[in-house]
């Protein structure tokens, strides 16, 4: 028999979805009537902004014509694409990042996940990368380096040997602080999934400073850039390249899904500048913008030209409008619940920059338990904060994209649940 990559078998119990779809299912089974209202998965409701849609349909009759027919596309992606990016996402924000340090992907998840080929393999010990993120975590940064061998087997919390865990709790508000020890890797995410934290350009600076005095790499996911609110009078940078000194030490991931409804249609990209270097086995500095275009070029085949065309569409003058009306959108969303939630006495957090809102269970409630009685009594699936992680014990998570009449009605039925 062939031999099988045993870092998976690490992997501890399923990904958080899996039991919720569990509990769900036998839920329904004994109440088969209960109309169930589901802010839990973070995926977005509303169709595709209009210019997107129309682009599309475009590039699909361009597709059906020889003489604007495209075969393979370039591996990282279509000119006019990444320099539509470079302008608007970077430059207009005074961001030194050009179009060709902007690879186009399938979307951010994936290059989480693949970016850990071009990096050393295996855990610290032996010749790896010592990795931190935070708790609670979005889990795909952390399960994609179980699969890469990064850690050792779970221990009986759900954290694995090898890891650096960033505790962010309400008391720090939820901003990992520096580690005390070093970190090769460190996953930030901001906005962020699932508490909804921003980093702040003082506390960004900090980790950027951080990252260069130790030769590591901030692995930058900006998924919800979109969902900053310039006008909060709050300072929180929309990328890590507003900071200075972070072409030399940071990678960043941005998507389509979150910002344009792609969720479903499939676009990100990341940005590796061309002055971040790692080092090889005995010491020598390494370009990983060289290895990352080789690795897309072997790996990857680009997203369709009809995509792409769709991406390119958020960029134009109708597209952003579109795109902003979707983000606000979410967010009155966010808005109503976090007043319904607060006026009810919840504690909330999140839910100002960010999609999600963080929620403090009742009475003390394990996560789990307050699941299984917002299912009972509401009939409303959230997201037990424990599932993010140690830290997320005694919170859950509620998303903010759904249509507003079921939003309505979700804070109708809880307006009606006993908070101790
Ligand atoms: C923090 C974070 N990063 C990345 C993603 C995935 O993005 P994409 O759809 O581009 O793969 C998500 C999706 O929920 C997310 O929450």
């Amino acid at each position: 028999m062939a031999r099988i990559n045993d870092h998976y078998l690490k992997l501890s119990r399923g990904y958080l979805f899996p039991e919720i779809a569990r509990r769900v299912a036998a839920f329904t089974e004994q109440h088969p009537e209960a109309e169930l209202i589901r802010m839990g998965i973070g995926d977005v409701t509303e169709p595709l902004p209009e210019a997107c849609r129309v682009a599309m349909m475009k590039a699909v009759d361009d597709q059906g014509r020889h003489n604007t027919f495209h075969g393979y596309g370039p591996a990282a992606g279509y000119a006019w694409l990444r320099e539509a990016i470079a302008e608007h996402d970077f430059k207009l924000r005074g961001c030194d990042i050009d179009a060709d340090e902007v690879f186009i992907s399938h979307g951010c998840k994936g290059d989480c996940g693949h970016l850990l080929d071009i990096l050393a393999s295996g855990d610290a010990a032996h010749g790896g990368n010592v990795v931190a993120v935070t708790d609670p975590v979005y889990p795909v940064y952390v399960d994609t380096n179980v699969m890469a061998g990064a850690t050792g087997p779970a221990d009986e919390h759900g954290e694995y040997p090898g890891l650096v865990y960033l505790r962010c709790t309400a008391e720090n508000g939820f901003v990992p602080a520096i580690p005390g020890q070093k970190a090769d890797l460190i996953y930030l995410c901001s906005p962020n999934n699932p508490t909804g934290a921003v980093i702040d350009r003082a506390a960004l600076k900090r980790w950027v400073d951080y990252a260069n005095a130790h030769g590591s790499i901030l692995l930058f996911d900006a998924a919800y850039e979109s969902y900053i609110n310039d006008d909060a009078g709050d300072d929180i940078p929309h990328s890590v390249y507003e900071i200075e000194g972070a072409r030399t030490c940071a990678i960043e991931f941005r998507s389509f899904s979150k910002r344009a409804g792609f969720t479903g249609t499939r676009c990100g990209y990341t940005v590796i500048p061309k002055a971040l270097v790692g080092r090889d086995a005995v010491g020598r500095p390494v370009g990983l913008h060289g290895l990352w275009q080789r690795h897309q070029s072997t790996k990857n085949s680009t997203v369709s030209y009809i995509v792409q065309r769709g991406a390119e569409a958020v960029y134009t003058e109708a597209g952003r409008a579109q795109c902003d009306g979707l983000v606000r959108f979410y967010m009155e969303n966010a808005r109503l619940m976090r007043a319904a939630l607060t006026a009810q006495g919840f504690t909330c957090f999140g839910g100002e920059h960010a999609p999600y809102l963080w929620v403090q269970t009742p009475g003390g409630l394990s996560s789990w338990a307050f699941f299984d009685r917002l299912l009972a009594e509401s009939h409303i699936i959230a997201t037990p904060g424990s599932g993010f992680g140690r830290s997320g014990e005694g919170y859950f998570r509620l998303s903010a994209f759904n249509a507003r009449a079921t939003v309505l009605e979700a804070m109708e039925r809880l307006s009606t649940l006993a908070v101790a």
